[in-house]
Order: structure tokens, then C-alpha cells, then sequence
């Protein structure tokens, strides 16, 4: 079986994803303009559980964006195998943070799994930043000749 480029799996998980908190957003409308009780929402918008119900839809989208935006380029520069696994498996566990949102405002859970989430998505961003300054290719180069 071919072994799976890193960064493949980021772009394909983040569009999923992506999908996922923009059903969300649906949820989101019903909350505010159907639910019966939806004065109580609109009124309580900066206030558990309305704000971090729009925390996890705004950082669900952003860091499954992330994951196809890190995916992509861990895919088409060459900053080396070891730190394009690193960027790829952090940017994955990034997504445990808004995950870690609605794992709070529907089962009560500590901010663990948030923390831990955030970290990785820094750590991956930082990772990929360092590696592409010390990439010695420049990426015209790596995309006319990438299996170089
Ligand atoms: C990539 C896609 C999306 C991004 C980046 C995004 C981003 C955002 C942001 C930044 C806010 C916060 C606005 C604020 O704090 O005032 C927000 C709120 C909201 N979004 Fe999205 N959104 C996306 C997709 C969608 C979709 C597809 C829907 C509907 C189907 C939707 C429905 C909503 C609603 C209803 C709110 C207000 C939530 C509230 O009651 O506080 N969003 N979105």
C-alpha cells in the first residue's frame, strides 16, 4: 500500500471539519431565530452557553482553514520529512481545541482538551515557520521539481 503524504490527511480532515462547524452555524440561527426561548439567547450573547457556543463555530472554522492551509503547503514545499510529519500530526490535535469548546458547553468537560488544542496549533505554527526559513529550496524551485 502507497504510504499517504503528510499534509494530505490535514486538507481532507480540515474540509470535513469545516463543514462541520459551518452546519454549526445553522444550529446557530435556529438558536436565534427559532428556538422557542431565543429572546433569552440573543440577550445573553456574551454570556455561557451563547458565547462559547460562537467561540467553537469561529475557531472550528478557522482551524480546520488552518489545517488545509498547512496541509497544502507541507504538501508542496520541501521543509524535510520529519518536520512536515510534526506540522501535520499538531495541526490535527489543533483541532482538539474547538472540539474541546463544545465538549464543555454540552458535557460539562474541563478546558483540557482546549489547552492541549491551542498548544499544538501554536506548536504547528511555529514548526512550520522555522522550517520553511530553514528551508534551503526556494519554492519555485520545489514546485517545478518537487520529487527532487
Ligand atoms: C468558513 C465559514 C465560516 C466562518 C469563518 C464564520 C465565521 C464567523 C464569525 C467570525 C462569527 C462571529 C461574529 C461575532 O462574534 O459577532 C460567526 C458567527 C455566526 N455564524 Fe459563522 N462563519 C462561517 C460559516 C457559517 C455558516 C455556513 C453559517 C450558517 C449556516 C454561519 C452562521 C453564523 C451565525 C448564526 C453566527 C452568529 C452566532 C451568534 O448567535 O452569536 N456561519 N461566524
Amino acid at each position: 500500500m502507497q504510504k499517504r503524504p503528510p499534509g494530505k490527511i490535514n486538507i481532507g480532515v480540515g474540509l470535513i471539519v469545516m463543514a462541520g462547524f459551518m452546519i454549526y452555524g445553522f444550529y446557530l440561527i435556529y438558536a436565534r431565530d427559532f428556538a422557542p426561548g431565543k429572546e433569552a439567547w440573543i440577550a445573553d450573547y456574551a454570556v455561557h452557553p451563547h458565547f462559547e457556543a460562537r467561540l467553537a463555530h469561529v475557531h472550528g472554522n478557522l482551524f480546520a482553514f488552518l489545517n488545509i492551509v498547512f496541509g497544502y503547503l507541507v504538501m508542496n514545499l520541501s521543509i524535510g520529512k520529519n518536520s512536515a510529519k510534526w506540522v501535520s500530526g499538531l495541526a490535527l490535535a489543533g483541532l482538539l481545541m474547538p472540539i474541546g469548546i463544545l465538549s464543555e458547553i454540552y458535557f460539562g468537560l474541563p478546558p483540557i482538551l482546549v489547552l492541549i488544542g491551542a498548544a499544538c496549533m501554536v506548536l504547528a505554527t511555529i514548526t512550520l515557520g522555522v522550517s520553511v526559513i530553514l528551508m534551503r529550496k526556494r519554492p519555485g524551485q520545489i514546485i517545478e521539481n518537487k520529487d527532487a
